[in-house]
């Protein structure tokens, strides 16, 4: 790895690993990935990602959620929600869940992720071989009207500042390798799908 260019403090050093790659999917019994879940507030993201992580625990495959409100409790507890806070967001989350992967773990990251160049961001960090970009596609005026934390309300009466979907912007996919839309199909059917697209990966 040379970062040399992006580095902001000098005379730091890589360590390589001596675990390769191959030995960690064997002991997992998986090629990890990161199923990336990008839609609006209320689109189901977090849970479906909860329920995909369930179903391959208890199938004996090795799973984590990264959760965009969870980590902005901890990780990204100094993060707001202007272009560039959104960006280092996706940035941090990103380099998580490439550790997790390379430690054998599926990651399922529920993440607004609003702009296709943040998305791109993440799937280079990641590795295009290991991205999944999935869009939970369910309709603005659905989501508005499941509006589960009451956030457009609070939006549309001005009280949250640059809220997705209502002042400040949202761009879908344009090639996603799924696409699921929570007001058409069932949680089972969701996750079935996901899970479908995950398991050419166990090995
Ligand atoms: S992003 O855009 O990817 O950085 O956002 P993310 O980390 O996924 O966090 C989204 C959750 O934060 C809450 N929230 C907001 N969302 C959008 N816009 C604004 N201004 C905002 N303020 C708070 C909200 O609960 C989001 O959770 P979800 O699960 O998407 O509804």
């Amino acid at each position: 790895i040379d970062d040399t260019a992006v580095r902001a403090t000098p005379h730091i050093f890589w360590h390589g690993s001596q675990v390769a790659p191959e030995a960690r999917w064997r002991q997992a019994g998986q090629r990890a990935a990161t199923i990336w879940l990008t839609g609006l507030s209320g689109a189901g993201k977090s849970t479906l990602a909860s329920a995909l992580e369930d179903k391959l625990v208890q199938a004996g495959h090795p799973a984590y959620v990264l959760d965009g409100d969870n980590l902005r409790h901890h990780l990204n507890r100094d993060l707001g929600f202007s272009p560039a806070d959104r960006q280092e967001n996706i940035r941090r989350s990103a380099e998580v869940a490439r550790m997790m992967n390379d430690a054998g773990l599926m990651v399922i990251c529920a993440f607004i992720s609003p702009l296709r160049q943040d998305r791109e961001m993440a799937r280079q960090i990641i590795g295009a071989d290991n991205f999944l970009e999935t869009h939970i596609s369910t309709s603005a005026d659905v989501c508005e009207a499941r509006d589960p934390k009451g956030l457009y309300k609070k939006a549309r009466a001005g009280l949250i500042p640059e809220f997705t979907g209502v002042s400040a912007p949202y761009e879908p996919p344009l090639a996603p390798a799924l696409s699921l839309d929570t007001g058409m199909l069932s949680l089972e059917q969701s996750c079935d799908r996901l899970f479908q697209q995950l398991a050419r990966r166990f090995v």
